[in-house]
């Protein structure tokens, strides 16, 4: 493949709604921050090929994700798997950039993401489709006395839940705004993988995991996701709310998630940055 050395190389991991979003943007808008799309690679072939196609892209490897990692300098992880953490930690020992969007799975084993140090890797973690995490890093360096967020949800959201089926909740009843989790952002990320990436990326911008508190709320009149969130330190309080339109492209994923990745990969290029 003709490479110009002075892009940075991209490999797209996970071909899904965050993904496809994601690489969109690398092959059209992100070339003038010096990205260039090399690989896409997605465990179901025909997800990739049908990205290649829709974008229009020639020379992609898209055979392994073996190959993907030779083939690039940065990774944007995107996969919906219960192996993510193992694919970011090997993306981590082959000493890349990482952009994780799978942040809920981090949490399940923090030590892979101490271990960019030992390798020289990179990870960079966007806000995803939360405001406030700037004002909260810088916030978090004196003493943090509260961390809530309240995240509510259309009731959809939530179906095919192994951890509500084991309580008895029956998703079909629900007429009015019901809590169906309120606790600690290790349990959420347990009990619910796909819905706490927001509460994850919180609790490591806060440096403390135990000090987030959080209530996911099923709701029968909303439309969009929305995440209430409030930090008390002695800086002062926080306050921050999100609703999240859904992606143009892409019914299944708030837009924000997607500009934030975006936004996350042209700060990491560019010679200013604005925000902590
Ligand atoms: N940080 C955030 O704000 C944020 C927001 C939304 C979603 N997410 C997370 O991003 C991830 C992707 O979300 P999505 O909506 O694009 O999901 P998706 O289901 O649309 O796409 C996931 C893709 O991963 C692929 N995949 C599964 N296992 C794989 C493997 N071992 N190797 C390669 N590909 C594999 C699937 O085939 C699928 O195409 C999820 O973990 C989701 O929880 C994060």
């Amino acid at each position: 493949m003709d490479i110009d050395k002075k892009y940075i190389r991209v490999g797209v991991l996970g071909c899904g709604a965050i993904g496809s979003g994601i690489a969109k943007s690398i092959s059209g808008e992100l070339k003038k921050f010096r990205y260039q799309l090399t690989a896409l690679y997605d465990v179901d072939p025909l997800k990739s090929s049908r990205l290649q196609k829709n974008l229009h892209l020639k020379n992609i490897v898209r055979s392994s994700f073996e190959n993907l990692l030779v083939n690039c300098d940065l990774v944007v992880e995107a996969v919906a798997s219960d192996c993510t953490i193992d694919l970011v930690a090997r993306t981590i020992k082959a000493k890349k950039i990482v952009l994780v969007m799978s942040v809920g799975q981090l949490l399940k084993d923090l030590k892979v993401l101490k271990s960019a140090e030992k390798y020289g890797a990179k990870v960079l973690i966007p806000s995803g489709a939360i405001a406030g995490i700037d004002a909260i890093k810088a916030g978090s360096s004196v003493k943090l006395r509260s961390v809530t967020l309240s995240s509510r949800k259309p009731v959809k959201a939530f179906r095919n839940n192994i951890y509500l089926e084991n309580k008895g909740f029956d998703l079909g009843k629900i007429k009015k705004d019901t809590v169906l989790f309120s606790g600690n952002v290790a349990a959420a990320v347990k009990a619910f993988p796909q819905n706490v990436n927001v509460a994850a990326t919180l609790a490591l911008a806060c440096g403390d995991i135990s000090k987030v508190k959080i209530q996911l709320i099923a709701s029968p009149k909303a439309k969009l996701n929305s995440h209430e969130i409030v930090v008390k330190g002695d800086f002062g309080t926080i306050m921050t709310k999100t609703d999240n339109e859904i992606c143009p492209d892409n019914p299944k994923t708030s837009y924000l998630a997607v500009l934030s990745a975006i936004q996350t990969l042209k700060d990491y290029s560019s010679v200013v940055r604005i925000g902590t």
